[in-house]
């Protein structure tokens, strides 16, 4: 017992100057103490069980006791009533080297940019909308199958999460059209976050952001479409590429038109590997009605692209999943 004296002593003494105290009380000796229960003859054992006992409930004590000491000291208390600048400690950020930009931010500004710098205005999409902007003013018949396409999610009073940044079509023409009449042009690229109710997989995801482009004049044709998506492509890879574009059918264009690009072979591509980038054409007659701008004095072209589909393949990512993992292997690459 003598022996526990001692160790019971400097197990406190311990406990009063660490700044740690709660790891006294995994230390050696209290193991140690413990461990001698095994060896010894019934009649003595319940005398010294008890003796360790007491030793671990008054080490315990003391321990939340210097706990309770040392947070009173690291704690700066302050009057919560007070108005925010009483209180001289101000609320410390973390520090930015801990964080980085997502890989989408990064590429987003990255396009906007490019064409930005063509002379287009960019925006941000909307990211809760309306069946007009999303449907209606997109010359999409009521109950037309097409809709189809656009499954997404809806609020019960009737909004709509987008499933595409074209809903930002007849915004872009309306706020246009005086600059249009008084003799310039729209163009302008919206960016921005959309939603679909789709089955999961490596290639598609239910949160995603596209790019829609809009431009309108009094002669706008296709090739100059063709020309500033072309434009766009090499400047987003920093090479020439190979396009080629098919017909499709989007009801707010006509002709609607598929537009690919040749997978580059420093990206890992075999010739003749053709990649659909985004849907495009000349914007519907109905869709210029829509925002009061004449059809037969002004055309326009439009095209919207998913931004996901371009930075895969600019970083080989294998997984579209990955975005929203939230994942900090995956962040930590474009850090
Ligand atoms: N909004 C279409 C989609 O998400 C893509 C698209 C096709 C946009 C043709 C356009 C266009 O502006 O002209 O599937």
């Amino acid at each position: 017992m003598q022996d526990i004296d001692e160790i019971e002593k400097s197990l406190l003494a311990q406990v009063v100057v660490s700044d740690a105290p709660r790891d006294v009380l995994k230390s050696p000796e209290l193991k140690q103490l413990y461990g001698a229960i095994k060896s010894m003859s019934a009649d003595k054992r319940g005398e010294y069980g008890k003796r360790i006992n007491d030793l671990k409930l008054s080490l315990e004590s003391s321990v939340s006791r210097r706990e309770a000491d040392l947070e009173d000291k690291t704690v700066v208390t302050i009057d919560v009533t007070a108005p925010w600048d009483v209180n001289t400690c101000r609320v410390e950020l973390l520090p930015t080297e801990f964080g980085s930009q997502h890989p989408l931010t990064l590429e987003l500004e990255n396009v906007a940019d490019i064409f930005t710098r063509m002379g287009f205005e960019a925006i941000e999409s909307r990211q809760i909308d309306d069946d007009y902007h999303m449907f209606g003013s997109l010359n999409f018949p009521e109950n037309h199958p097409a809709r189809d396409g656009y499954d997404t999610f809806r609020t019960e009073e009737g909004f709509i999460a987008p499933a595409h940044t074209s809903t930002m079509q007849n915004r872009i023409l309306v706020a246009g059209k005086d600059k249009l009449e008084a003799g310039g042009q729209i163009g302008v690229v919206a960016l921005g976050r959309c939603f679909r109710n789709e089955d999961l997989d490596a290639t598609h995801e239910h949160t995603f952001h596209q790019y829609e482009g809009v431009f309108v004049s009094r002669d706008a044709n296709l090739g100059q479409m063709l020309g500033t998506l072309r434009s766009f492509f090499e400047c987003y890879y920093g090479q020439s590429l190979k396009v080629k574009t098919q017909p499709a059918y989007f009801p707010f264009v006509e002709p609607g038109l598929e537009f690919a690009i040749e997978k580059p072979a420093a990206l890992g591509g075999k010739p003749g590997e053709w990649l659909e980038m985004l849907g495009c054409g000349m914007i519907h007659p109905n869709v210029l009605l829509a925002a009061g701008i004449d059809p037969k004095k002004y055309r326009g072209f439009a095209w919207g692209g998913g931004i996901e589909r371009l930075v895969m393949l600019k970083y080989g990512i294998e997984d579209i999943r990955h975005f929203e993992s939230g994942k900090l292997q995956f962040l930590r690459k474009f850090a």
